[in-house]
């Protein structure tokens, strides 16, 4: 699997970032409720311990609001940081956004409040802006080192906006992270290809959503495996190659699509119990790793000190 991580452009971020949020009043970050773990920028964490933040969990009407509601319940156990559950597509949250910003804000009386805006491409960050100021904001580029990369957006109300640039920010070694941002559309078509997304999407339904799966595709029984499921739902959209055989990349891209638009019902691939455990794999992983090159260096430094001695 490769995916483009933009190190340049992340730096650059990173570091425009770091160097403007002493100015910074409030931080408000915008995730995709379907993924809010995996759409977070691992930096924010940090910044929150220090500055108000404010987690917009937006495209609710793609995801499940029980899972929703877990991942406001589990951001606010964190130190200064509330959330708030969005559908930008349907509803306007203004007021109520600006509200808190003014309530959170150590400004007097909200006065010169200076809002960092984050999230990761495609969550909703733009649709959210223009609907703080009420008219088309020019998107900031999602590639600061080619574009322009913050854009101060003046409210008029007391509240600048400090627009920064869409950038998927690498998460420590969960694959699965990966796989829920090409599932939701983060990533871009070209960083994975369709057929590995189909595979990860429909393995996790067949897990979580059997019964949606029936119900879309009219099973009887719920195939046993991805394959299977795929060339089923192939077969019915006619994806098929010449002798019969069912043209994976067809389906897949189709049953993507599907899956991105809601079109299966709405769809939380994350909960704080899975990330959780997850996480704790991770760590095993990585103290995996660690004590293997510890081994490494030490036989190397062995193998040294026995040549040494040996030429003596
Ligand atoms: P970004 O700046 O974070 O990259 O995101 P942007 O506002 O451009 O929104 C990305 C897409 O998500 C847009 O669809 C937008 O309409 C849609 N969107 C924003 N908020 C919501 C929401 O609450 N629910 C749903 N279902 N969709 C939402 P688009 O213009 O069709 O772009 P694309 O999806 O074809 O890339």
């Amino acid at each position: 699997m490769s995916i483009h991580w933009y190190p340049g452009h992340m730096h650059k971020a990173s570091n425009e970032m770091i160097e403007t949020l002493p100015l910074v009043n409030v931080v408000v970050e915008v995730l995709d409720a379907r993924i809010p773990y995996s759409s977070s920028n691992p930096f924010i964490g940090n910044l929150c311990t220090e500055k108000p933040c404010i987690k917009l969990l937006n495209k609710t009407d793609l995801a499940e609001p029980e899972n929703t509601q877990l991942w406001q319940d589990h951001f606010e156990l964190q130190s200064n940081t509330k959330t708030m559950a969005l559908d930008l597509q349907h509803y306007d949250p203004s007021k109520k956004i600006i509200d808190l910003i003014n309530k959170l804000s150590p400004q007097k009386e909200g006065r010169n409040t200076l809002v960092m805006v984050t999230g990761i491409p495609n969550v909703g960050k733009s649709t959210l802006i223009n609907s703080l100021a009420g008219r088309h904001i020019a998107k900031t580029g999602n590639e600061p080192a080619v574009t322009k990369g913050q854009q101060r957006i003046n409210l008029r109300n007391g509240i600048m906006l400090l627009d920064t640039p869409g950038i998927l920010w690498p998460k420590i070694e969960n694959p699965n992270g990966t796989y829920r941002l090409a599932t939701t559309g983060a990533i871009k078509d070209t960083a994975m290809t369709y057929e590995d997304v189909a595979f990860f999407a429909a393995d996790f339904l067949l897990t979580h959503y059997p019964e949606r799966l029936k119900e879309r595709f009219g099973f009887e029984e719920v195939p046993k495996t991805e394959m299977k499921l795929l060339e089923i739902i192939g077969a019915q959209r006619g994806c098929l190659r010449a002798g019969g055989k069912v043209d994976l990349e067809r389906v897949s891209t189709i049953f993507i699509n599907e899956l991105r638009a809601g079109i299966l019902g709405p769809v939380s691939y994350e909960t704080p119990e899975i990330i959780e455990r997850e996480m704790e794999q991770v760590a095993i992983l990585i103290a995996e790793k660690a004590e293997r090159e510890k081994l490494r260096i030490e036989k190397s430094a062995a193998k040294r000190r026995n040549a040494k001695a040996n030429k003596k």
